[in-house]
């Protein structure tokens, strides 16, 4: 345990960190790179050039020392963490790796400011940091290992289809090569995908949602495609999945991780699947485990038009009439023949005054997947509507964000 002056020392300085948080971090990325090129295979690129990631990274560290004499407060913080560094497959042998970078960094931004005491506290509290994400991540190691059709790190499994679900998303049917069951999952979970890219320097590795009914008897996930823009390149990892990975393909694949599920919320309270664009992905799993437990739901979903909007039959089928689920659309960007076919419920953004006439007016789940700003602005709607923070489940896709 940290003596009382250390967090003292701790507490006094997370505001002072906090304001150089990103020159910190990105300093910290830096250095680690060019100390451990090792590491370029793990980290995801486009986050990094987007900075999400050294504000994921920054947020945590500094809400962790916060609450240092009493982490207990920020566990399911910690959780959410863990589940993707498990299916990234970090060790704890890295732990002090990144322990020593991210001092230096704190040193170097710092300058004079940084003192041997206030270098010494911090390094004492992220020891203390990292124990706890070393011993959550152990028991995780342990648990997706030992379960029925469960694995340790990477697992080739096999494409046994490909399916367009719409222009831009291709689904991906997985089965383990070695013909055996694959671990189950729980709806809402996603799997991590280890490629290498010919041409490409190094291994990339992208969380995707588990699309399917939990019970099939292989995976599928759903990619899709990101074009780029003037801002920034067309996706890497994404383009080759929906270009190159061909039936017959091997993927190699961690086994499915995270916390954004259904039986994490309890209750037989109605749901709500809220999701924008690829956020989709996961809702489908919901939806067909929903649809099996005979569950009330309210399936809400926003895309541009009939062009983008995937899983269109395989929505319908699950909610077609006699069963306790019902399905909105809304189109930003509807054509004349969407707006013939009535295709949709909603045109243009989702907001707040339409929301209340969909959603239940009972107390309800809510699960939200989907860009930055669309979770933001469903969260805002939500909370306009008088909806419980607790009862609002948010993935993010990406590092995650505040979204207050
Ligand atoms: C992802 C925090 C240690 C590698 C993340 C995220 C956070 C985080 C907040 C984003 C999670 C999300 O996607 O929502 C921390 C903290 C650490 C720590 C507080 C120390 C106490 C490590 C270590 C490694 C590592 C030791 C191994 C080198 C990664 C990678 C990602 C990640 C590769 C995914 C990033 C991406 O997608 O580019 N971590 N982490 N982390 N972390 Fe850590």
């Amino acid at each position: 345990m940290l003596q009382a002056s250390t967090i003292a020392i701790i507490k006094s300085t997370v505001p002072v960190l906090e304001v150089h948080g990103t020159a910190i971090t990105t300093r910290f990325y830096q250095l680690l790179f060019t100390n451990h090129p090792e590491l370029l295979n793990l980290f995801n690129h486009a986050n990094q050039k987007q900075g999400r990631q050294q504000a994921a990274l920054a947020n945590a560290v500094y809400a962790a020392a916060l609450h240092i004499d009493r982490l207990e407060a920020i566990l399911p913080a910690v959780k959410q963490i863990a589940h993707k560094h498990r299916s990234l497959g970090i060790t704890a042998e890295q732990y002090p790796i990144v322990g020593t970078y991210l001092l230096k960094a704190i040193k170097e931004v710092l300058g004079d400011a940084a003192t041997d005491e206030i270098l010494g506290a911090w390094a004492e509290a992220y020891g203390i940091i990292a124990d706890v994400f070393i011993s959550v991540e152990a028991q995780m190691y342990e648990a997706a290992e030992q379960q029925p059709g469960g694995w340790e790190g990477f697992k080739p499994f096999k494409v046994v289809r490909r399916q367009a679900e719409s222009v831009a998303m291709t689904s991906f049917y997985l089965e383990p090569a070695d013909g055996s069951r694959p671990a189950a999952f729980l709806p809402g979970q996603y799997v991590s995908v280890k490629l290498s890219i010919p041409g490409q320097p190094n291994t990339h590795i992208r969380q995707y949602s588990l699309s399917g009914a939990p019970d099939a008897r292989g995976y599928r996930i759903s990619v899709k495609r990101e074009d780029g823009g003037e801002e920034r390149p067309d996706g890497v990892v994404s383009n080759y999945m929906n270009h190159d990975v061909t039936e017959g393909a091997e993927l190699l694949l961690s086994a499915p991780a995270g916390d954004f599920t259904i039986d994490a919320a309890a209750g037989e309270q109605p749901v709500v699947l809220l999701s924008g664009g690829a956020g989709i992905t996961p809702m489908v799993s919901m939806l067909h485990h929903l649809h099996k437990a005979d569950r009330e739901a309210t399936f809400i979903h926003a895309t541009a038009n009939s062009a983008t909007h995937a899983f269109q039959a395989e929505v319908a089928s699950l909610a077609q009439a006699g069963s306790k689920l019902k399905a909105f659309y809304s189109y930003s960007n509807p054509t004349e023949q969407d707006r013939a076919d009535r295709r949709f419920d909603k045109e243009g953004r989702i907001d707040a005054a339409w929301l209340k006439e969909v959603i239940p007016a009972q107390p309800a789940v809510y699960f939200l997947c989907g860009s930055p700003s669309f979770l933001q602005e469903m969260y805002r709607s939500l909370q306009s509507l008088g909806v419980a923070k607790e009862q609002i489940h948010v993935e993010f896709f990406g590092p995650a964000a505040s979204l207050e």
